[in-house]
């Protein structure tokens, strides 16, 4: 079996990150969010990953290589534009070859990984196998109707009145047979190929489409707001490991973990938090539910529920509220005597003070 792993897109809402970066290699708890999408299609047993990736992308290819650090061999698929789920299957169909495959989309997690549900496909080998799970708002998604049987009867993509409350996520197992379906297809009214109607075709030439329920976290990293909160969960799971150095002034409790080259003086870690590796953290405050990138400097400063890229810095400032900072972002008190805020913001940035 094979994976394809979707890593194109234009990832609008996850401005301004997305600007210098594309939205699947956002870190979140101390790895990009398409490094937690292979190490989890790994864990199944799966070696052989196809990528598609946006024609003009360089990062991608740069942070994944050649899939070797995944123990994976991974091919990169490039796609013009962001035509549509079901086009991504086109173009890869030489790739997949006559081979079954699951599809999962770049910029899903879940945190429980994707075992239960690949081993369900791999016993029942439906023609198509989704995984739905009970949202609060089904219009955003794909929504699913099922029969008592964990049969899908009907499919629909971001309905405004949604029958169910049953959304489909971004891990999709097929046989050959979705390669018919993508090509009996039209582009819907967002212009794209969308791959709830070539499964939706199967369904309707009564092909066997089932769906398993998902019952552990699973997010649509699509908004920042969902960056912080799926950080927050994956921290939860954490195992503490210090490799870095820590002096005698300072303390560390809860889970944490402190990568090699990082010294920690006079500062309180609190767990769950990930700090990377060459960062200096000096008379501060981490945690809890907080990342670090690389390279990060703090001094005076204190860091909760946030993620702070690599090579970002904060001095003198508490940032308690869920922050997220870009790679080089720099955060600090203004010199003596200043009286207001000194701002430079880049293109889509926000910032909240207190009133
Ligand atoms: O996340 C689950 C939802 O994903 C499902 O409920 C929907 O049925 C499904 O259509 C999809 O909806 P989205 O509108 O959220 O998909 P999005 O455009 O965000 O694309 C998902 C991923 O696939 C993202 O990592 C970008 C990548 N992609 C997307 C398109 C349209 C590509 O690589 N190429 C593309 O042409």
């Amino acid at each position: 079996m094979k994976a394809l792993v979707l890593a194109g897109g234009a990832g609008t809402r996850l401005r301004p990150f997305s600007h210098s970066m594309p939205k699947q290699l956002v870190p979140i708890a101390g790895k990009p969010v398409l490094f937690h999408a292979l190490d989890a299609l790994r864990a199944t047993g799966i070696t052989e990953a196809g990528i598609i990736v946006s024609g003009t992308d360089a990062a991608i290819r740069a942070s994944v290589g050649d899939g070797s650090r995944f123990d994976m061999t991974v091919t990169y698929l490039p796609q013009d534009r962001p035509r549509g789920l079901a086009h991504c299957v086109m173009i890869a169909r030489d790739f997949l070859a006559d081979d079954d495959f699951v599809m999962y989309l770049g910029d899903n997690i879940f945190a429980e990984g994707i075992a239960g549900p690949v081993g369900a496909f791999v016993r029942d080998r439906a023609a198509a196998q989704l995984v739905v799970t009970k949202v609060m708002d089904p219009s955003q998604y794909g929504v699913a109707e099922l029969d008592a049987t964990g049969r899908v009867t009907a499919l629909e993509e971001k309905p405004a009145h949604p029958r169910t409350d049953l959304a489909v996520t971004g891990l999709y197992c097929f046989t050959p047979e979705i390669h018919e379906a993508v090509g009996r297809i039209e582009p819907s009214w967002r212009n794209e190929f969308e791959i709830t109607d070539a499964v939706r075709w199967l369904v309707d030439q009564d092909r066997p489409v089932r769906a398993e329920l998902l019952s552990g976290y699973w997010a649509d990293t699509g908004t920042l707001a969902d960056l912080l909160e799926c950080n927050r969960v994956l921290l939860e799971g954490i195992t503490g490991a210090v490799h870095g150095t820590v002096d005698s002034r300072s303390r560390i409790s809860g889970p944490v973990v402190i990568e090699a080259g990082t010294t920690i003086e006079g500062s309180t870690i609190t767990g769950p938090a990930i700090i990377g590796a060459g960062c200096a953290i000096v008379d501060s405050h981490v945690g809890p539910f907080t990342s670090l990138g690389t390279r990060c400097t703090l001094t005076a400063a204190g860091v909760e529920h946030s993620i702070l890229m690599d090579d970002a810095s904060v001095h003198g400032v508490r940032l308690q509220k869920g922050s997220i900072i870009g790679r080089a972002g720099k955060v600090s008190q203004g010199g003596s005597g200043a009286a207001s805020h000194r701002l430079l913001i880049g293109d889509d940035s926000r910032v909240e003070v207190p009133a």
